[in-house]
């Protein structure tokens, strides 16, 4: 899988530096040539050697030391990459990367390398929740560097937090997913919305929806990893956010309303898989509403429909909905296309095992403008997201309109 591809693991100094040894041997077995440069500290966790007999390689320790290769070192070993991945990341190469300082053989590669760099951290909870820390990886995730999130669980001082080295299984699927996604989707500009969106009644109540945003935040994955500029507007959520996805939060349907408006000119596709309230509260009490009655009325009102708006505007760029029903799914998405003047939309049945809200998978139909209908089987929301782009991909003559 991984043929003909240079992976360049750079091991910085931290406790789950041996977990590595395991992602190296797995890279090996699927046909990866690994290099591996270890920083100063990372020797003092693993041997080289331990290494270089993995990687069948000579692991590079020292910026100095007589080179391998006839050009410069750092600078030939950057042009080799398909990617980087730095594992364990520590908050000292993350600070050193993002402040631009280059003083030993990792961050130097790092600087001059034009391939796509993850890093995958790895440290105490409290480290990596440190605001310093998180302003870093936000500053290098805007300039196009990959973090995956650590997990949770026990740390190597013996207290429970986030901040563990991901299991090697899932930092290789990472890595093939980096190194395998076509990059088809270069040059444009995608807008998508995600999550639900929550209308105030009070200070402690709101209306909701069952949305996790897991299905707009894949879209949103798969149109960056195919090389998109995709900014993302998300409802309230509580997964990982995507990498290299430019994210405004909003809360409430209004405030997702007047972001969308604000940008939408800037973009040649808007994916709105967002989960609106149709309806909010008509008024908004300051105080806690206290129980008085044995019935209560609530007076509503409608909510701006952003997607009809958008198809009012749209001009050429391409515009995209979803839908999720419980009943007569191809009729009301059929409706649903016409009505807001799109040229695509996605709908789920939301009583379907594995499909829709909170679910890791999703069943989708996809109709076109035109009625040209696809039905797809029970599959992962990224495999959904990607599907739902390569439908968007087909439809060239409205793209890169900007
Ligand atoms: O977030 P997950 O847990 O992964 O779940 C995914 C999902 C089920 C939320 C997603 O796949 C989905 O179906 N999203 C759309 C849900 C929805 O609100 O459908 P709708 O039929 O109410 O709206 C149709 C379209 O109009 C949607 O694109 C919606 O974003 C848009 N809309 C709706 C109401 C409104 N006031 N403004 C809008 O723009």
């Amino acid at each position: 899988m991984l043929k003909g591809k240079t992976v360049i693991v750079g091991v910085c100094g931290g406790i789950a530096a041996y977990k590595v040894v395991d992602v190296v041997s797995r890279l090996r077995k699927l046909g990866a040539e690994v290099e591996i440069i270890m920083t100063e500290n990372a020797i003092k966790f693993v041997t080289p050697l331990t290494f270089q007999s993995i990687s069948h390689r000579p692991v590079i320790t020292d910026m100095f030391k007589e080179p391998e290769y006839w050009d410069i070192q750092h600078i030939s070993l950057a042009k080799k990459a398909d990617i980087i991945v730095i594992a364990p990341a520590t908050a000292n190469i993350i600070g050193k990367i993002a402040g631009g300082i280059a003083d030993d053989m990792l961050s130097t590669v790092v600087m001059a390398a034009k391939a796509p760099v993850l890093f995958v951290p790895a440290m105490n909870c409290n480290m990596y929740e440190n605001p310093i820390v998180q302003k870093n990886i936000k500053a290098l995730t805007a300039q196009g560097y990959m973090f995956m999130e650590p997990d949770t669980g026990m740390l190597a001082e013996g207290t429970q937090g986030k901040g563990r080295l991901p299991e090697p299984p899932d930092i290789v699927k990472e890595i093939i997913r980096i190194l395998t996604v076509k990059k088809d989707m270069k040059g444009l500009k995608v807008l998508i919305t995600a999550g639900p969106t929550r209308e105030p009644i009070d200070p402690v109540r709101y209306i909701s929806n069952r949305s996790s945003g897991k299905m707009g935040y894949a879209v949103a994955q798969a149109a960056a990893d195919r090389g998109a500029s995709v900014r993302l507007i998300s409802g309230p959520v509580s997964i990982s956010s995507p990498y290299n996805v430019d994210i405004v939060n909003v809360l409430t349907a209004s405030e997702m309303h007047a972001e969308v408006m604000k940008s939408y000119k800037d973009f040649d596709i808007i994916i709105m898989v967002a989960a609106v309230a149709d309806y909010k509260s008509a008024e908004i009490s300051d105080i806690k509403i206290k129980k008085k009655d044995d019935e209560m009325y609530l007076k509503l009102e409608r909510n701006p429909d952003i997607l009809k708006e958008l198809g009012g505007v749209k001009g050429k760029r391409l515009l995209v909905g979803t839908c999720a029903e419980t009943n007569d799914l191809l009729e009301n998405a059929k409706e649903k296309l016409q009505a807001k003047n799109l040229d695509m939309i996605v709908a789920n049945d939301v009583t379907m095992e594995g499909a829709g809200f909170e679910a890791e998978t999703n069943i989708i139909k996809i109709i076109k403008r035109g009625g040209k209908i696809r039905e797809l089987p029970i599959m992962s929301k990224l495999a959904c997201a990607h599907e739902i782009l390569n439908e968007i991909m087909t439809l060239g003559g409205y793209i890169k309109c900007l």
